[in-house]
């Protein structure tokens, strides 16, 4: 007999046609009435498929679910997920790291390119046809700069390899120093203080939560961009906007946000933020890559095979 995944939100066509293939799906995206049709399948849900976008997976809903093992998320982070709740109850939790990695990393690249050279607003001044009244106005090198990365994990380290080839230095702030040659600083201040981008590839969840404040763009300072492909929740979102109303540091790039999918209005208006809808991993090959990662965790948590890519539960 199959096994029941609730899905909490679709894999690519593929993926989720290999999905129906091994077991039944509830397609909760679908259902009218989301809370009901939990109640109906209670009893025979033994997975969760969850993704970085998708509505939490909390204790309530987890405890709903009697005969539930596993939750599979699609996306690396899991900052939806209530860790603490999922090991209560005895629940294994993987997610999709490395397959994306890559191009998380170009998105980083490409806001800092964006926001630094003014590339939207270029495009827009030839669209329009400003270029016939005058030249565009100047906009702010790559090259010759510091570089500072909060969390130098897989991506924050696939981060530092592309600026680095932009002829950039590179140094970063993380919980721990690490085995490489950049340089390490325990404070995030002084960093910001000494870097003229700085990038956030940290995890989301409670122990980042607000971790750049008003303070530390205040550090980054006037000649300062900050970039954000980590989690919207890293930054506080008023801080940031008081920063950018008022010039204290020069501009942002930004792929995620506080209240996704809404950005606030000032911010939208604001020339000198170039925003992205989420889309660190928003490509074909690696959004399939990811669905295939799901996939096999799911096979091998079936079938009592280690866990591909298991996330360590909160003792
Ligand atoms: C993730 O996988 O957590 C990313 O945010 C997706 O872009």
């Amino acid at each position: 007999m199959k096994r029941t995944v609730l899905a909490l939100q679709p894999l690519l066509d593929n993926e989720m046609q290999q999905l129906s293939d091994d077991y039944n799906v509830i397609r909760l995206w679908e259902a009218n009435d989301p809370v009901s049709t939990i109640k109906q399948h209670a009893h025979d849900v033994q997975a969760i498929l969850s993704t970085y976008n998708s509505s939490g997976v909390s204790d309530r809903l987890i405890s709903a679910l009697p005969n539930l093992e596993v939750i599979a998320q699609f996306g690396v982070g899991y900052d939806n997920i209530d860790l603490v709740a999922a090991h209560k109850h005895g629940i294994a939790v993987t997610n999709t790291p490395d397959v994306l990695t890559d191009d998380t990393a170009d998105v980083a690249l490409y806001l800092m390119l964006n926001v630094a050279r003014r590339a939207v607003e270029a495009d827009m001044f030839v669209r329009v046809g400003r270029w016939q009244s005058g030249a565009m106005p100047l906009s702010t090198s790559l090259s010759g700069k510091t570089v500072g990365i909060v969390g130098l994990g897989q991506i924050g380290q696939a981060i530092a390899q592309r600026a680095a080839a932009f002829n950039t230095t590179i140094v970063y702030h993380s919980r721990s120093q690490k085995d490489v040659a950049y340089k390490y600083y325990d404070d995030l201040e002084n960093m910001a203080r000494d870097c003229d981008f700085l990038v956030l590839a940290c995890a989301g969840g409670e122990q980042t939560q607000d971790l750049i404040t008003y303070k530390i763009l205040e550090a980054l300072g006037s000649k300062g961009f900050l970039i954000n492909i980590a989690r919207g929740s890293v930054v506080n979102e008023e801080d940031l906007l008081i920063a950018l109303r008022n010039q204290t540091i020069a501009g942002a790039g930004l792929d995620v946000f506080a209240n996704e999918p809404d950005v606030p209005a000032e911010m939208i208006k604001m020339d000198n933020v170039v925003l992205s809808p989420h889309v660190g991993s928003a490509t074909i090959e690696t959004r399939s890559k990811m669905g295939q990662l799901v996939l096999d965790n799911l096979s091998a948590h079936f079938e009592g095979e280690p866990l591909l890519s298991p996330v360590k539960l909160a003792g």
